[in-house]
Parts: structure tokens; C-alpha cells; sequence
């Protein structure tokens, strides 16, 4: 496995390689990034993994400084799952000079949900998506990039981006990995004390709950939302939103649309200092 820092080492690594398949990932890596690996790994001639911690994508007063900066442990995991090439750019790299030129995602799928609590937070993630896009398919004709479905809300905004923008790139979403109990797997689970971990399964819960309220269609979907929230925050969290949307463009249903009409429950709260999200296809 190769380890490189600069696009144009990327460039010269990839050279007569064939068509790479592509994970993107801030490092810190856990089984569900291995997961995304594992299934990138058949779906390219050579896999591809970046390691890159996107100051663009943060808010002033989140993360970014305090975000576990892992990299050792990062590429040992890779190699052991296959992957042949690591990129892991400094800031210096990939903003060698500082990004003015960013990419505007449509607000009508950007500005709502972590859009709203985020403001910013999908410009960053497009800005940097396209940027390794540019550095990993650049000179190869395109391929394959996988997004966990976690991050459900970015998957659709980056598949939008490349159909809008027409770039040669298939994108491929992979299912949530989980722990037992149902927590999604997460970065920051990190910051979870062992009381809080238990206590965090209770958001893939309440989208469960909020998800067979839903198709039950007895009670209007914003009382049952509004509930959601307040029982999950009863339980101690303080809930951004716990909302049931149509999975193709994240719109509110129609009520005509609650009993069969493919949906997702979605919600993001802080539990202590820890934001988590999760959501929930059904
Ligand atoms: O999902 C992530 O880890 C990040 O948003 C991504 C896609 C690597 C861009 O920084």
C-alpha cells in the first residue's frame, strides 16, 4: 500500500492502474469505514482511500481542532483490508492557498436538516468532495466513490452535485454499520462516556418508533415528530429535529404519502457535548 501526500503523487501512484474505486474519509477510522472499504473493493481496479480532516466543513465552534488526527492506526487498517492507496494530503496540499472558489450545493436539499444546523456545513463537504474527485479521478476517466448512508442527507447532496456538474463519477452508497444495540457507528462515539454510549441507543430507537408511527397514519406526522423529539429529549438528549422525509429530494410527505411511499426517519442530537445523527430507510 502506497501512502501519499500531494495530487500530483496521487497522479503518478495511479498511473496505468485502471479505474480506482474511492473512499473519502476525515480518518479516525472505525468498522463502518471498513465496511465502505471492503465494499469499494470490488467495484475499482484500484482502491483508493483519503484521510483528510476538512476545516471547510466545520463550524467555528465545532470539532475541527479537537477531531482524533489518527493516521498510523488509519493505514494499518487499510492495508489490512486492501486498500492499495492512501491519500492523506496536509491542509497544505489540498489548500495551498485558501479556497475561494467553493461549490454551492441547491439550497433546497443543502439548507434543511444538518443545512440548518449546520449553515456552511454541505459547501465544505461539495468543496472538498469535487476537489478529490479532481485528485483521485482526474486522470483516470472516472470510477466508483462509496458514501455510508449514515451521512444520508450528504450522499444525496453529492450525488446531486454529480449529476449537476456531470462528473464521470458512480456514486455508491453502503449501508449503516451498527453496534449491538443498534448505535450507528461514528467517529463520535469517541466522545461517549460508557454511560453515554448506552444511553445512544436510544436514537436508533426513537426513529424505529417514529418510522412504525408513521405507516400506522393515525396521528398527523408533525405531532408525532414533535413527540419523537420531546420523548428523546426527556431522555436527556437535546434534539436538532426527528423528522420523516421522502428519500429522494428530503421533502416533508404529503399525508397520501405515509403508508407506502419509500421514506426516511432522520434525526440529530447532542447527547453532553456529542452531536450524533442517524436515520432510518423504511
Ligand atoms: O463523511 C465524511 O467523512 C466527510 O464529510 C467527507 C465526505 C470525507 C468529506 O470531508
Amino acid at each position: 500500500m502506497q501512502v501519499v501526500h500531494t495530487i500530483a503523487d496521487l497522479r503518478s501512484a495511479l498511473a496505468g492502474r485502471g479505474r480506482p474505486a474511492f473512499v473519502p474519509t476525515m480518518g479516525n477510522l472505525h468498522a463502518g469505514h471498513m465496511s465502505l472499504v471492503r465494499q469499494a473493493k470490488p467495484l475499482g481496479d484500484v482502491l483508493v482511500a483519503s484521510i483528510f480532516v476538512n476545516r471547510l466543513q466545520f463550524l467555528p465552534n465545532e470539532d475541527f481542532d479537537s477531531y482524533p488526527r489518527t493516521l498510523q492506526d488509519d493505514c494499518a487498517k487499510l492495508q489490512a483490508e486492501g486498500c492499495d492507496i492512501v491519500f492523506a494530503p496536509k491542509e497544505s496540499d489540498l489548500y495551498p492557498e485558501p479556497q475561494t472558489f467553493k461549490v454551492q450545493p441547491d439550497p433546497a436539499l443543502a439548507d434543511i436538516l444538518e443545512g440548518h444546523f449546520r449553515p456552511g456545513f454541505f459547501t465544505g463537504v461539495c468543496t472538498v468532495v469535487l476537489k478529490l474527485f479532481n485528485a483521485v479521478f482526474g486522470s483516470t476517466g472516472g470510477g466508483t466513490a462509496v458514501f455510508g448512508k449514515k451521512d444520508y442527507q450528504q450522499r444525496l447532496v453529492i450525488e446531486r452535485m454529480v449529476q449537476q456538474l456531470a462528473l464521470p463519477v458512480t456514486i455508491v452508497g453502503a449501508e449503516i454499520a451498527r453496534a449491538e444495540g443498534g448505535l450507528a457507528l461514528s467517529s463520535r462515539n469517541g466522545y461517549l462516556s460508557a454511560q453515554e454510549l448506552e444511553q445512544a441507543q436510544a436514537l436508533s430507537r426513537a426513529l424505529h418508533a417514529l418510522a412504525q408511527a408513521t405507516r400506522q397514519g393515525q396521528t398527523p406526522l408533525a405531532q408525532l415528530e414533535a413527540q419523537a423529539s420531546a420523548a428523546l429529549n426527556a431522555l436527556g438528549w437535546q434534539t436538532d429535529y426527528l423528522t420523516v422525509r421522502l428519500r429522494d429530494n428530503l421533502q416533508s410527505p404529503g399525508h397520501a404519502q405515509l403508508a407506502s411511499t419509500p421514506l426516511v426517519a432522520l434525526g440529530a442530537a447532542r447527547l453532553g457535548s456529542t452531536r450524533l445523527i442517524d436515520n432510518l430507510e423504511f
